[in-house]
């Protein structure tokens, strides 16, 4: 029977996300280390799918997805058109395909460390080789001479995800162009996951499409929206790029859900654009009221997000990031371990200012009196 289940080659090595494996263990915890806002989608996108649903018919569509839905998201990236837009179940889908169509086994992928946890697996996936380069703490800025070090002739990607999860910042303009001109001069394909691009606290972060239209940029629905659960994102690329990725996608997905496309058109007007503003300052309430409670009741280091949800909180004095994890989660509330994005994350634990206030507020105060008591 074993030998029935036995698994091919390329997952064999790959375990469940710690994230996963925390969250499983921790039923009943108040949940910090959620990555998506507790918020309901807006209720444009709502009542749209209502409707779409009572009047429409839901066919396939196209695999590169609803023309006015391309229409809509490319006017969002300055000097692109519906053919530089791919729509996808979802970035996570939009990131697998990119691997996928880019990355021969043997390939190196440049990625941060720390990183967002899915991308090491996504490579191993495909078969490509992690090449790490550091960002290191507390700035967690990338160190552009050590990519640059790091890259090979074997080099086929360079991954970055601005703002960032685990750390909340965000590339500025000048480390975007500089990443932008090693990528051209090496022929690397840049790829850049924006899927916080709207998840920011005082400046809007640049995209990479502003800088250069020779890359992939890679964003979606799910944090911006709160529309996790309808798993739509989008790529936005040179058109012989996606006609690439799109041979991944078709095959895998044939096309994002119709209902969540159709349903998604309700957030380019400018009900849509009040409702998105207003879950914004929604998460920056939410993100001073954690940074004061960090200040008045933890008082430790931490590195708060400009961008996405992110805080990560220096537990490096109380011993490593899993153990401190384990007994926050043993006290009753969900952390993530920094480990868990790169070693230059130990000594941290990330923070979601997602979660609802009274559970930040219940959250914290766990915290602090379990870190108080040791
Ligand atoms: C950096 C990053 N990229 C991509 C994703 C995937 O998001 P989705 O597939 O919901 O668009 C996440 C989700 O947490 C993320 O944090």
């Amino acid at each position: 029977m074993t030998e029935t289940y036995r698994p091919a080659d390329r997952i064999a090595p790959i375990q469940p996300s710690v994230i996963r494996q925390f969250f499983d263990r921790g039923k009943g915890c108040i949940n910090l280390g959620l990555g998506e806002p507790d918020f309901f989608t807006p209720r444009s996108i709502r009542d749209r799918a209502i409707e779409v649903l009572q009047t429409k018919k839901l066919p396939y569509t196209p695999n590169f997805g609803l023309w006015d839905l391309r229409e809509k998201i490319a006017k969002q990236y300055s000097g692109a058109t519906a053919d530089n837009v791919l729509i996808t179940a979802g970035s996570q889908e939009a990131l697998f395909a990119v691997v996928l169509a880019f990355v021969n086994p043997g390939d190196e992928v440049l990625v941060s460390d720390p990183a967002f946890l899915a991308y090491p697996t996504l490579v191993q996936i495909a078969s490509g080789v992690l090449s790490s380069y550091p960002m290191p703490a507390p700035r967690f800025a990338p160190d552009l001479k050590a990519l640059q070090a790091k890259g090979s002739a074997k080099t086929r990607m360079l991954l970055v995800n601005t703002p960032s999860n685990p750390t909340g910042q965000i590339l500025s303009r000048d480390q975007l162009q500089a990443m932008s001109e090693l990528a051209l001069k090496h022929q690397w394909l840049l790829v850049s996951d924006e899927i916080y691009q709207e998840v920011y606290f005082s400046q809007r972060p640049p995209s990479l499409w502003e800088i250069s239209q020779e890359h992939i940029v890679i964003s979606g629905f799910s944090k911006t929206y709160s529309m996790t659960g309808w798993r739509l994102g989008w790529i936005v690329g040179p058109e012989i790029a996606l006609r690439r990725i799109n041979l991944i996608h078709a095959y895998s997905v044939t096309c994002a859900s119709t209902l969540s496309q159709r349903a998604a058109l309700a957030a380019f007007t400018d009900e849509g654009d009040k409702e998105r503003e207003d879950l914004r300052r929604q998460l920056e309430q939410r993100r001073d009221l954690m940074a004061l409670l960090l200040q008045s009741q933890v008082g430790l280091p931490f590195v708060e997000p400009q961008g996405s949800f992110y805080f990560l909180l220096d537990i490096s004095r109380f011993g490593n990031s899993m153990e401190v994890a384990e007994r926050l989660l043993q006290a009753g509330v969900i952390t993530i371990p920094g480990a868990a994005f790169g070693k230059n994350c130990e000594g941290y634990l990330r923070l979601s200012c997602s979660a609802s206030e009274e559970d930040i507020e219940a959250g914290i105060a766990v915290i602090a009196r379990t870190l108080r008591s040791e």
